[in-house]
């Protein structure tokens, strides 16, 4: 099986192997991860992109163990923390390392801090249920975090409610209440999604310099590529529940292998050029209750739509350079010798791609 190799395995502080998750609900059963492997190093910033329902967020709430069970259940897989795997492991465990270990932080700030409690009441919860740290040595700890995340005045807005708060400062306070118990890893869903622009990298940069001065490890989720250019280490690439491409954010942005992410790239604004109008992939994401067969991407791909291998056989991600994986049939490199020459006497001369 195809391996996401990203690193030497002694930084990997998480890996995820073989993931499938799966959704029964009335109109059949929605395979909504499929054989997901990634990993996470220490230290280090790795965005998951691709667009809506790809299953970017049920890949990172599987890590936690927050799907809701039913309908969901994680079908296969492990899902490797510190070597630990998370998807057998028992509830009491899975207490000690949410919060502790590994937090997450969602992309609406109103949904994950309740109206009725301060902001302070919050922090102090949360720290009180996982550090040692009880009444006014909690309460001093929160005042410190709000200062950390570059709250000005922290001693007073620690006593204000959420809706006293601008978004901005509301995803501060909840990057505050997650970092409050020194997290090595912290799961950002679309952190900034519901921000506009300035504030957007405001928090970006904030994120980037508390994981610098504490060492954290950063899962970062976003369909914006603007985000992974300026935030990640590495990327991986998400299309209807499956990976297609993985690699360092360099090698990504230069040298993108999946007719996917070449789309992706396509329909991203450049800095010093005047586009009549951004290209953006044609087609629209398949229904999960109804994927197509093979390439799942075939149907909006440039090379894949009429071709007779993609539309049949569902190419594995592989490794097809040095920390290089795809998951395309045209992607130099990927195919082995036999399979060529299979093809050829199957169907004829391999289409020639430009460019
Ligand atoms: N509770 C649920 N019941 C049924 N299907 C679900 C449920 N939660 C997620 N799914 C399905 O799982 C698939 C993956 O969803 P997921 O939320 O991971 O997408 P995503 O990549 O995070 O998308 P977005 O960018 O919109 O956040 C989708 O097809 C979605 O409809
Ligand atoms: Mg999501």
């Amino acid at each position: 099986m195809a391996e996401t190799i990203l690193m030497n395995d002694n930084d990997v502080l998480l890996s995820i192997r073989d993931l499938s998750v799966t959704f029964h609900t009335d109109e059949g059963l929605v395979r909504a991860v499929n054989g997901v492997s990634y990993d996470v190093c220490a230290g280090k910033t790795l965005a998951v992109v691709g667009e809506s329902g790809c299953g970017k967020s049920v890949t990172a709430l599987s890590v936690l163990r927050l799907i809701p069970d039913p309908p969901g259940k994680i079908a296969g897989g492990e899902i490797l923390f510190r070597g630990t795997d998370l998807v057998t492991a028992d509830e009491k465990y899975m207490q000690s390392i949410r919060g502790n270990e590994i937090a997450m932080i969602f992309q609406e700030p109103m949904t994950s801090l309740n109206p009725v409690y301060t902001v302070g009441d919050q922090i102090v919860e949360a720290i009180e249920q996982h550090q040692d740290k009880k009444g006014p040595a909690a309460w001093s700890h929160a005042v410190e975090m709000l200062k950390q995340v570059g709250i000005a005045d922290p001693e007073q807005r620690v006593m204000e409610y959420p809706h006293q708060m601008s978004g901005g400062m509301r995803q501060r306070v909840i990057i505050a209440m997650s970092l409050s118990c020194d997290p090595s890893l912290i799961i950002a869903d679309e952190p900034t999604t519901a921000l506009d622009v300035t504030i957007q990298a405001q928090i970006l940069e904030l994120l980037r310099d508390l994981q610098k001065k504490n060492n954290m490890s950063v899962v970062l989720i976003t369909h914006d590529l603007g985000v992974v250019a300026e935030n990640a280490d590495d990327v991986v690439v998400m299309y209807a529940s499956r990976i297609v491409e993985t690699g360092d954010v360099a090698g990504i942005f230069d040298d993108p292998l999946h007719p996917y992410t070449q789309g992706l790239l396509r329909s991203l604004p450049r800095v010093g050029s005047v586009q009549e109008r951004l290209e953006v992939i044609g087609g629209t994401v398949p229904d999960p209750l109804a994927f197509p067969d093979g390439c799942k991407f075939h149907p909006r791909c440039p090379i894949g739509s009429d071709e007779p291998r993609c539309m049949t056989v569902e190419p594995e991600l592989r490794e097809v350079k040095p920390g290089r994986c795809s998951a395309c049939w045209y992607t130099p490199g990927y195919e082995t010798k036999e399979e060529f020459e299979l093809y050829e006497t199957k169907y004829g001369k391999h289409k020639e791609i430009s460019g």
